[in-house]
């Protein structure tokens, strides 16, 4: 059972593990909140071993249900609310999904006994990172947006219940993914898209923050080896293993595109901004796992993707979208670049 698989990642997972494994069925359960779309499902959406439950994972009693009709073996949650920026307008639902969706989950596959409860986690409960250091799983969580808060609470209570019940769970902390299907509120589809319609990219502050961009395949084939090889109660870094500034993306993805640089637009920086990620994956290696794509190569096959891809971006700009990006940067001031701080942290 795929929670959240009709978002971005999970539906990626889904269409890799349904090729991958030709003896699995895989339930995708999905509330299809504004990020989930059957669109993204649309490939895969007849095949005899993929089957669809709109559901809630807060709601306990619905949950149960999809469990038992189709006899669940396995929950991979995917489901979450997503984005940093949204967290910090309204984290309600935040704490909802992530924190107490999570515990519904954990307690079904309790109460079912289920041979493993997989949750899809993130970098930023490490918060931002200074120096050179790459975080650990044994480092301690830092987070300090709601998002990171609420995810970073998931991932304790996960751990608390292996520890407590002796639940099968395994844990990993993925990096920003980029890829087919990403909802364009996230900088790189949102960047690709207004790039293409010659509109301005709201760069947030001095644009040299740090991220490792991530080919979504790379994470779902991460996720797939700690599933059938990864230590029961323990928690995996996903990435490269290497990090980028943004505006360095914000390059390679107008190269691609063959549109100006004058398109960068600095805007007034997001509050709390987190200015660096980045992830020792060598636990993940261990276990016979190495990323296949640079982050070079991800962003360009992203561009591509979107490129050919206007049927399945378009109808999402043009709907809620416009009313969201009206919110968050509509009063957003230009800055002043040559003002910028260009080395501090925030
Ligand atoms: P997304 O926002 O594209 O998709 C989230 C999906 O969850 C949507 O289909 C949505 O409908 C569903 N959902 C939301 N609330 C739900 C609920 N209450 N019940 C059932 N379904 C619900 O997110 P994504 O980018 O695909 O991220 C998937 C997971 O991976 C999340 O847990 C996220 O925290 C984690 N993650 C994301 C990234 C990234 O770069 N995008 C990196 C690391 C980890
Ligand atoms: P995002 O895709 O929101 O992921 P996260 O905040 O989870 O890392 O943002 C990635 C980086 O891009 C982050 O440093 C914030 C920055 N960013 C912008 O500069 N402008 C934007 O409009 C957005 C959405 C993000």
């Amino acid at each position: 059972m795929v929670t959240g698989g009709a978002g971005f990642i999970g539906s990626n997972f889904v269409r890799y593990m349904l090729d991958k494994y030709p003896d699995y069925r895989i339930l995708v359960y999905d509330k299809l909140t504004y990020a989930g779309n059957l669109d993204n499902l649309l490939d895969v959406d007849d095949a005899p071993r993929y089957s669809f439950v709109k559901g809630d994972i807060c709601d306990a009693d619905a949950a149960a249900q999809a469990i038992k009709t189709h006899q669940i073996d396995t929950i991979v949650n995917f489901a979450a609310e997503s984005h940093v920026d949204r967290s910090i307008m309204d984290p309600d639902a935040f704490i909802k999904t992530d924190v107490y969706g999570t515990y519904v989950l954990l307690e079904a596959a309790r109460q079912f006994k289920l041979e493993r409860v997989h949750q899809v986690g993130t970098d930023e409960v490490y918060g931002h990172i200074e120096g050179t250091h790459r975080s650990v799983e044994t480092d301690p969580v830092a987070p300090r947006s709601p998002y990171a808060a609420s995810k970073t609470s998931a991932d304790l209570m996960t751990i608390a219940y292996h520890v407590t019940y002796g639940l099968p769970v395994t844990i990993t902390r993925g990096a920003n993914n980029i890829g087919p299907y990403q909802y364009p509120e996230k900088v790189v589809p949102l960047f690709v898209t207004n790039a293409i319609d010659d509109q301005s990219l709201p760069v947030y502050g001095d644009g040299r923050q740090r991220r490792d961009y991530q080919f979504v395949l790379d994470h779902c084939e991460g996720i797939d080896v700690v599933l059938h090889r990864g230590k029961l109660g323990e928690i995996y870094n996903v990435g490269t293993g290497s990090e980028m500034e943004n505006l360095a993306m914000v390059e390679i993805l107008l190269d691609e595109l063959g549109k100006p640089t004058s398109l960068i637009r600095h805007v007034e920086d997001r509050p709390g901004h987190d200015r660096r990620y980045c992830l020792n994956v060598d636990k993940l290696k261990a276990l016979g796992w190495q990323p296949r794509y640079t982050h070079e190569e991800a962003i360009r096959q992203t561009v591509r993707w979107y490129v050919a891809n206007e049927w399945w971006w378009r109808k999402i700009k043009s709907g809620e979208f416009k009313e969201y990006y009206r919110r968050l940067y509509g009063d957003r001031q230009a800055l002043d670049t040559s003002t910028t701080n260009r080395s501090g942290w925030q």
